[in-house]
């Protein structure tokens, strides 16, 4: 026995072979099997097709140890109560590679056999190289070398726990281990049970800059590579050198233009065995007030060098925040700095508590092909550890309001987001009104409306737990739906003196993409403005005036 089959006994590479390939045979289909996703752009707006068609990614990101055969009866049951359709969980690379080039793929054929069990897709998390800006999951005979796999050097001389993006040696045994188990996925899900896949985790160093070892010192004092000069727009005219070019950011860029060609050498590598859309995760700098590098996780593809990534690392298409900042504005401009028309928006971890849950609609608002809340599974992470509370029902129960709003209509509403119909809102802090502009109407959302009062009287809710969804299905037909909100319309024309009419309001369901009505909403329901509390509703409104 190697010492790795000693570490994981019951998981050893030889016991799955044969195992693997009757598994590969006997999983269910699930959607169509010709078509790979793929991420697609129409006049800066973004959407994920799987199965040919636009997808909203409706996650949960499961704690990190918990992709265990032994801890999933643990995660599922979350996944459930949530009304998810996609679970984020990770692959571990010291799991995968137990032994050099020997590839143990159990966990992964385990997480997609019963993701299929579950009728949930997965986004695949490849805890590689970099984990939350160290190398904890480099397999144990790489930890083992530090020689050969070693970690950067600060600039007092002392190694920072943090892999060094210069290491000829541990980019090689990534790309080989990430294009194993993209060629895995080739073979084994042709019913893309996999729709994304994430490649490393949260990249780049905390605690130093950039590495200062001589290899990195020597490549820092020689030329920037010319097309990086050429993709910013930068000026040479001061010399070539790194510091040269610029200046007081240099260590920064010389970090994150080493971290991205790292990533996205393995990035392309795995794209070549199965080209699915590949996804970075970034620990965010604060958008508002960012201090200094040194403050952050360096290296990442913060929102100050997503450019640089966009060059380095062509085949990550999405470059993607995990937003646990706090407060409305923060929220906001991180959706901002990464909705772009070269960057498709994903949350791929948030916070899913009481109050970060309605940032759902505002991220939807951004254009979001995905929203994901961290650490919502029964696993008992961090078991014991002081301010780490046990998830329950409750803890999940903000989220799952959101969650068993969209399920039935997520189809819909990905479309509506890709073909610009579709606007969403969080409730705010401090405003109780927000006005969604929709060409000849305007619709108008409030929070904490007094009952049997007409109009845009909101109060605000005790809390701000409230969002609204409205999409425009015609030119005076619109998708309504939201949590403890009202929503109502005018003509957006100042000047008219024409009033709103409800002509009809349809309760309703959808069904293979049809709606179906259960009830006509009128008297009380309608008097006073269209009113959402915590059930599930979606309305199907057509206008009128008087
Ligand atoms: C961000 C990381 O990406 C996750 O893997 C996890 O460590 C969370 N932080 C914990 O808050």
């Amino acid at each position: 026995m190697t010492p790795a089959q000693r570490t994981f006994p019951f998981l050893a590479a030889s016991q799955f072979a044969v195992a693997l390939a009757a598994m590969a045979q006997s999983l269910p289909a699930q959607g169509n099997l010709d078509t790979i996703p793929r991420l697609v752009e129409q006049d800066g707006r973004h959407a994920l097709l799987v199965d040919g068609a636009p997808f909203l990614i409706l996650g949960v990101q499961a704690h990190n140890s918990s992709a265990w055969p032994a801890v999933m009866p643990r995660v599922w049951p979350a996944v459930e109560f949530l009304h998810a359709n996609t679970l984020e969980i990770p692959v571990y690379w010291e799991q995968f590679e137990p032994d050099p080039g020997e590839f143990n793929t159990s966990s992964v054929d385990m997480l997609l056999s019963q993701a299929r069990e579950h009728g949930i897709r997965l986004v695949l998390l490849w805890f590689g190289t970099w984990k939350n800006g160290s190398s904890h999951y480099m397999p144990l005979w790489m930890k083992l070398n530090p020689g050969l796999y070693p970690r950067i050097i600060g600039v007092d001389g002392r190694r920072v726990d943090s892999p060094s993006p210069h290491s000829v040696a541990a980019l090689a045994a990534d790309t080989r281990a990430f294009s194993a188990f993209m060629a895995h996925l080739r073979a084994v899900d042709s019913a893309h049970t996999v729709i994304l896949v994430q490649v490393e985790n949260e990249t780049g160093s905390w605690g130093s800059v950039r590495d200062y070892s001589p290899e990195a010192q020597k490549l820092f004092d020689g030329p920037v590579p010319q097309r990086l000069v050429d993709a910013l727009g930068a000026s040479t005219a001061q010399g070539t050198n790194w510091r040269a070019v610029f200046g007081a950011n240099a260590d920064e860029f010389f970090h994150a233009w080493s971290v991205a060609s790292y990533v996205g050498a393995v990035a392309a590598a795995g794209k070549k065995e199965y080209p699915l859309p590949l996804y970075v995760n970034t620990a965010l700098r604060d958008p508002l007030d960012p201090g200094p590098a040194s403050t952050y996780e360096s290296g990442g593809p913060t929102d100050n060098v997503i450019p640089i990534w966009k060059v380095a690392a062509p085949a990550v298409d999405i470059l993607a925040p995990d937003i646990y900042l706090k407060g409305d504005e923060r929220y906001r401009r991180v959706l901002e700095l990464y909705a772009r028309r070269d960057n498709t928006l994903l949350v791929p971890e948030t916070r899913g508590d009481a109050e970060a849950a309605r940032y759902f609609f505002m991220a939807l608002g951004h254009g979001a092909i995905g929203w994901s809340p961290f650490g919502l599974d029964y696993s008992d992470s961090t078991p014991g550890a002081f301010g780490v509370p046990r998830v329950t029902e409750a803890t999940l129960a903000p989220v799952a309001l959101d969650f068993r709003l969209v399920e039935p209509m997520m189809r819909e509403i990905a479309r509506l987001n890709f073909e610009g119909h579709l606007q969403a809102v969080s409730e705010p802090e401090a405003e109780h009104m927000q006005k969604l502009d929709f060409g000849r109407w305007q619709a108008v959302v409030t929070y904490g409306a007094q009952p049997f009062s007409r109009g845009r009287d909101g109060l605000g809710n005790p809390k701000p737990v409230g969002g609204a969804l409205v999409g425009k299905l015609g030119e005076n037909e619109f998708l309504v739906s939201g949590e403890s909100c009202r929503v109502d319309f005018r003509v957006s024309e100042p000047a008219s003196t024409l009033q709103r009419d409800f002509l009809r309001v349809e309760e309703g369901a959808y069904s293979s993409g049809v709606f179906k009505p259960t009830r006509i909403w009128n008297g009380d329901e309608t008097d006073w403005g269209l009113n959402f509390n915590t059930e599930p509703r979606i309305l199907h409104v057509l206008l009128g005036t008087y």
